[in-house]
């Protein structure tokens, strides 16, 4: 590899469904003239980058890839389904779906701390992958969805979407056909590709998924909060067409009850926060101001859906001082 070879070339931005079809062609060429006929693997988490890598090398090299999904449990609801739905039902790929959430919720039982969290999270999704990885035969390359600001910046991480820390005999030769490509360029291609809307334009979603979400030591049951109560918030977005618009939004349920009633009798339940915001670069974030109705109506559902909560709040705290996830 040159010195040079982590510097985007001159290369026109690519806006247009055009240009994302010369990419695409070019990367078809190059894709198919680095792995030959090897064996590719691939972590999918489907998000965004990782998607469009798994689109592009099932139209480069088909069934020479092999993409592994490990749900952490830790995902948005219906998000493992999508991936299996769109990668393996329509687009034909080799995918295993590992169903870790067991592994890494017996693990995080009672660790309290953030980045203690991040750690086992992060650690044990190295641990899932390379038992998968010595399961398979003949892997000759690692494909990752490496975009160009994880190379020029260091901003916020994505601590363990990319594979590193593999021991040296899967130490694989990478494949990163998105390393001098921008976020919205990567969408632009992604559509090009066929992806469904939800996946191309979806929010970004930190490594550690509703992890962050569910404050504290995890339980399974706040858990279920988090999850059941950012899949409201996601229908209601969608419905009211701020999915788009707003840059991130999400719940978070901390470690706290307090007192309320139902059928006439009082008990302690959690409650639930709700958090969206409007960032350039996530540095510094706004928030959004959220129709009062609209509001109300997502209070309603959450509070008539989600067991276990009994209080909806509104999180209008700007970055800084607040970051846009609560650890
Ligand atoms: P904060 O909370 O620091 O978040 O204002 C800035 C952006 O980074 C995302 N984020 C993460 N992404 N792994 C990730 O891949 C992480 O551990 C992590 N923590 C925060 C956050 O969702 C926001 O978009």
């Amino acid at each position: 590899m040159s010195e040079n070879s982590n510097k985007r070339p001159e290369m026109e931005r690519i806006t247009t469904p055009e240009l994302a079809e010369k990419f695409i062609a070019e990367q078809l060429d190059a894709l198919r003239a680095q792995i030959g006929e090897g064996r590719v693997l691939l972590a999918l988490s489907g998000g965004v980058d990782s998607s469009v890598v798994a689109a592009l090398l099932i139209r480069a090299v088909g069934k020479q890839l092999e993409c592994v999904h490990v749900n952490h449990g830790l995902m948005r609801k219906g998000e493992s389904e999508q991936v299996i739905e769109v990668f393996q039902n329509q687009l034909g790929a080799n995918l295993t779906y590992v169903d870790a959430a067991d592994r890494f919720l017996d693990k995080l039982a009672g660790v309290a701390d953030p980045e203690q969290k991040r750690k086992i999270i992060g650690a044990e999704f190295i641990r899932v992958f390379e038992e998968e990885a010595r399961k398979l035969e003949g892997i000759g390359f690692l494909a990752q969805g490496t975009i160009y600001p994880d190379i020029v910046e260091s901003g916020p991480v994505k601590s363990h979407h990319n594979v590193g820390g593999l021991p040296e005999d899967l130490k694989f030769e990478l494949v990163e056909p998105l390393k001098f490509l921008y976020k919205d360029e990567v969408r632009v291609v992604g559509k090009a590709l066929g992806l469904p809307d939800s996946m191309v334009y979806r929010q970004p979603f930190p490594g550690p998924g509703l992890g962050v979400r569910c404050v504290g030591a995890i339980t399974r049951e706040r858990l279920a909060a988090v999850r059941e109560s950012d899949a409201i918030l996601r229908e209601e977005f969608a419905a009211a067409g701020l999915d788009k618009r707003v840059w991130q939004y999400f719940t978070v349920v901390p470690p706290v009850t307090s007192t309320g009633v139902r059928d006439g009798r009082r008990v302690d339940a959690w409650p639930v926060v709700i958090r969206a915001v409007n960032t350039r670069d996530a540095m510094t974030a706004e928030v959004e101001p959220l129709d009062w109705p609209l509001i109300q109506k997502i209070t309603s559902r959450i509070l008539a859906e989600v067991p276990g909560v009994n209080r909806v709040l509104y999180d209008m705290s700007p970055k800084p001082p607040a970051t846009i996830e609560w650890e």
